[in-house]
């Protein structure tokens, strides 16, 4: 029987990293934000001098990745995200990080892990999942106000066609496409702030656990 896990998926900078966090404190649950193992791919990647377009190089940088050092802030960039993006269409790239978020989300108790196809094709089965979603221009000025209170120089336009070029990447690349499972609840964040949206997301959630303890016997 699988544990409690809780699958967080959505576009870029839709919150749904923030709200993946905030339900694994309250949940007391291991996290992982499986974006990170794309952009780490994309990073090492091109670090190693390697193209974005080469699909055989990508493959075996995903199947070289080592998952426990993802904390390297170059993989938090916005140059990072569009390397992922980019690797993350190739097949034998998500094959080689499929067994290890398979395995994150099997340990004992249960998991949450936030990205793109977790409720479709990682964890199916997952007893909560949610597709968290905003407006593009809304999802643009809160990346823009994060890097701009980060100190970095950002431009709003810039931002905006970052990521509606992510998104169309994301939802029209063939194997394993972003899109919300049949069973999640979409949470639109366009009109909320990010406490609105992680009361939303844990109402959403405690429905499903009483669902699934109700289930599980
Ligand atoms: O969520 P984040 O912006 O870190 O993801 C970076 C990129 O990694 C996404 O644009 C997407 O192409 C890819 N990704 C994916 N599947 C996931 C998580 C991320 O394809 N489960």
């Amino acid at each position: 029987m699988i544990g409690f896990v809780i699958a967080v998926d959505g576009p870029a900078a839709s919150g749904k990293g923030t709200i993946a966090a905030g339900l694994g404190q309250a949940y007391a649950l291991p996290v992982l934000d499986s974006g990170l193992l794309y952009r780490a791919v994309g990073v090492s990647l091109q670090r190693a001098g390697g193209d974005l377009s080469d699909q055989a190089a990508a493959a075996e940088a995903a199947r070289r990745l080592d998952p426990s050092a993802l904390s390297d802030p170059a993989f938090r960039t916005r140059a990072a995200g569009e390397a992922a993006s980019r690797v993350a269409a190739y097949p034998g790239v998500r094959e080689a990080l499929r067994d290890f978020q398979r395995a994150f989300a099997e340990q004992p108790g249960g998991a949450v892990i936030d990205g793109r196809d977790i409720g479709t094709v990682i964890a199916p089965d997952a007893p909560a999942k949610l597709y968290v979603t905003a407006a593009a221009a809304v999802r643009a000025r809160r990346r823009w106000l994060q890097l701009t209170a980060a100190g970095e120089a950002a431009n709003l336009e810039e931002i905006l066609a970052d990521i509606r070029r992510r998104d169309e990447r994301d939802a029209e690349r063939a194997d394993s496409p972003m899109r919300p499972a049949s069973d999640a609840v979409l949470l639109d964040t366009s009109r909320m702030t990010i406490e609105t949206a992680a009361d939303a997301a844990r109402r959403i959630v405690e429905a499903a656990r009483a669902r699934w303890e109700r289930s599980s016997g």
